[in-house]
C-alpha cells in the first residue's frame, strides 16, 4: 500500500485548524465570559479599573483588571489577539480546497442537481464567499448599524437563503459547509478588516492622548457581537459533515436555519447569564429548535409513491454494483481510491443485507451516495432500494 499524500496533507491542515479554531473561539469565549463576570466599581475615577476579576487556574491566582482608557502608563508588551483568528480562515480555506475544489466533482457538485464543470463549481463557490463578505460588510457600515436587532435577523434571513440557494448549487454535504465558511470568512474578515484596524486606532489615540472616537470602537463591538453569536452555527456546520441526516433530509437548509437558531439561543443564555433579565425562555427556545430541527425537514419531504413492483434481490445487487462498489469494494476501480473509502464495503450479498441501514441513510432518505452522483443515479433506483429495505 503506497502513501497517500492527499489524505496526509488534509490530515495535517485539518489538524491545524481544528487547533487554531479552538484557540480563537476558546479565548473569544474567555473574554466574553471575563466580561460578564468582572466586578465593577460603582463610578471608577480617572485611571481606576473599570472592572476586576480574581481567578484560580492551574495552580496559580491570576488578577484580571478592565481600564476602557489608557491605563496611566502604557504597557511594553500589549497582547493582541488576532493570528488565531487569520490561521483558523487560512487553513479552512486550504481544506476548502483540498477536498471541495480539488475534488469537486466529487464532492461540490451534484450533477443531478447543477451540471457544473468543476472550474465553474469553484467560481460560483469563490464568488458567494467574496460576495457573501462585500454585502455584509457594506450592511455593517450601512445605517442599519444602529439598530442591532434589525440587522441580526435580515443577516439570518439572508444566510439562511445562502444555504437555499447553496443547495440548489452544490452536494447537500458542501451546501452545509460553503455556508460554514461563508460565515467563518465574515468572522475572519471581522478581525482582519476592523476591529484588529480599530484597536490600533484607538490604543494610538489613547497612547497619543488624543481624544478617541468612539465610533471605532462602537463597529468592533458590533462585528464581535455578530462574531459571538455566529460561532455556534459554526462549529455544528464543521461537524455536520457526521450527519447526513441533517443536510441529506431533503431540505437541508431548512435544518441548517433551525439548528442555528438553536445555537444562537444557548449562546444567547450564557450572554445573559450574569444579567438580571430573564433567561430561561433561550434556553427552553435552544430545546423547541432542536426538536424542530429533528422533525420538520422529514415531516415536510414531499411523500414518494413507491411505483415499483416485485422486487428481487437480483435488482438490489445490480443498482449497488452500478453505482457504489468502484468505490466501496476491496479492490475499487474509481481512479480516486486505492481502498474502500472509510473501509466501507458492499461487494458481497451479505454484506449489503447487513449494512442496510446505512445504505438507506446515504442513498435514500440521504442522496449524497455515490459521491457527487457522478454515476447518475436515479430516484426510482433509490425507491426499488427503499422498498427492499423495507420489506427485509
Ligand atoms: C465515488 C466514490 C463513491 C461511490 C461511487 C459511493 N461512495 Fe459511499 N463513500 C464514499 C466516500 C469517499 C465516503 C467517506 C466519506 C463520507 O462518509 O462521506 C463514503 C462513505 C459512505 C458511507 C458511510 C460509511 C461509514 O461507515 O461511515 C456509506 C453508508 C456509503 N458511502 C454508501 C454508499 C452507497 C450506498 C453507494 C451507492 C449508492 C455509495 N456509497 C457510492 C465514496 C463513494
Amino acid at each position: 500500500m503506497g502513501i497517500s499524500f492527499h489524505t496526509w496533507i488534509e490530515l495535517i491542515i485539518r489538524w491545524l485548524h481544528v487547533i487554531t479554531g479552538i484557540a480563537w473561539i476558546g479565548a473569544s469565549f474567555y473574554f466574553v465570559w471575563l466580561d460578564n463576570n468582572l466586578e465593577r466599581p460603582a463610578k471608577p475615577k480617572k485611571g481606576e479599573a473599570d472592572g476586576e476579576l480574581w481567578s484560580v487556574h492551574g495552580g496559580g491566582f491570576y488578577h484580571n483588571k478592565k481600564y476602557m482608557s489608557a491605563p496611566s502608563n502604557m504597557p511594553e508588551h500589549l497582547h493582541w489577539f488576532k493570528y488565531e483568528a487569520y490561521f483558523t480562515w487560512l487553513s479552512g480555506f486550504l481544506l476548502m480546497g483540498i477536498i471541495y475544489y480539488y475534488g469537486a466533482s466529487l464532492y461540490l457538485i451534484d450533477s443531478s442537481k447543477m451540471a457544473f464543470a468543476p472550474w465553474q463549481a469553484i467560481t460560483a463557490s469563490m464568488g458567494m464567499f467574496a460576495g457573501g463578505w462585500v454585502f455584509y460588510d457594506l450592511l455593517c457600515k450601512s445605517p442599519l448599524r444602529k439598530k442591532p436587532g434589525i440587522f441580526a435577523i435580515l443577516l439570518f434571513i439572508l444566510l439562511t437563503l445562502s444555504a437555499v440557494a447553496a443547495g440548489k448549487m452544490f452536494s447537500d454535504r458542501a451546501a452545509y459547509i460553503q455556508v460554514g465558511a461563508m460565515i467563518g470568512t465574515m468572522m475572519a474578515g471581522n478581525v482582519f478588516f476592523n476591529i484588529i484596524p480599530n484597536q490600533k486606532i484607538v490604543v494610538a489615540d489613547l497612547i497619543a492622548g488624543r481624544p478617541v472616537n468612539p465610533e471605532f470602537g462602537k463597529a468592533a463591538k458590533l462585528r464581535s457581537m455578530h462574531n459571538n453569536y455566529m460561532t455556534l452555527p459554526v462549529l455544528f456546520i464543521m461537524t455536520s459533515a457526521h450527519y447526513p441526516m441533517t443536510y441529506g433530509s431533503g431540505m437541508g437548509w431548512l435544518g441548517l436555519a433551525l439548528i442555528s437558531l438553536a445555537g444562537i439561543a444557548v449562546r444567547h443564555y450564557f450572554n445573559l447569564r450574569h444579567t438580571e433579565k430573564p433567561k430561561a425562555p433561550f434556553a427552553l427556545a435552544a430545546i423547541i429548535f432542536m426538536i424542530a430541527a429533528m422533525t420538520f425537514p422529514l415531516a415536510l419531504q414531499k411523500p414518494t409513491t413507491p411505483t415499483v413492483g416485485e422486487i428481487s434481490f437480483e435488482n438490489v445487487r445490480q443498482i449497488i454494483d452500478t453505482h457504489c462498489t468502484a468505490c466501496h469494494a476491496q479492490n475499487p476501480t474509481h481512479e480516486w481510491y486505492d481502498e474502500a473509502p472509510s473501509g466501507f464495503l458492499l461487494d458481497t450479498d451479505a454484506l449489503i443485507k447487513q449494512y442496510k441501514a446505512l445504505i438507506m441513510e446515504r442513498a435514500v432518505t440521504g442522496k449524497d451516495m455515490p459521491l457527487g452522483n457522478e454515476t447518475k443515479m436515479t430516484d426510482a433506483e433509490r425507491e426499488i432500494l427503499r422498498a427492499w429495505i423495507k420489506g427485509e
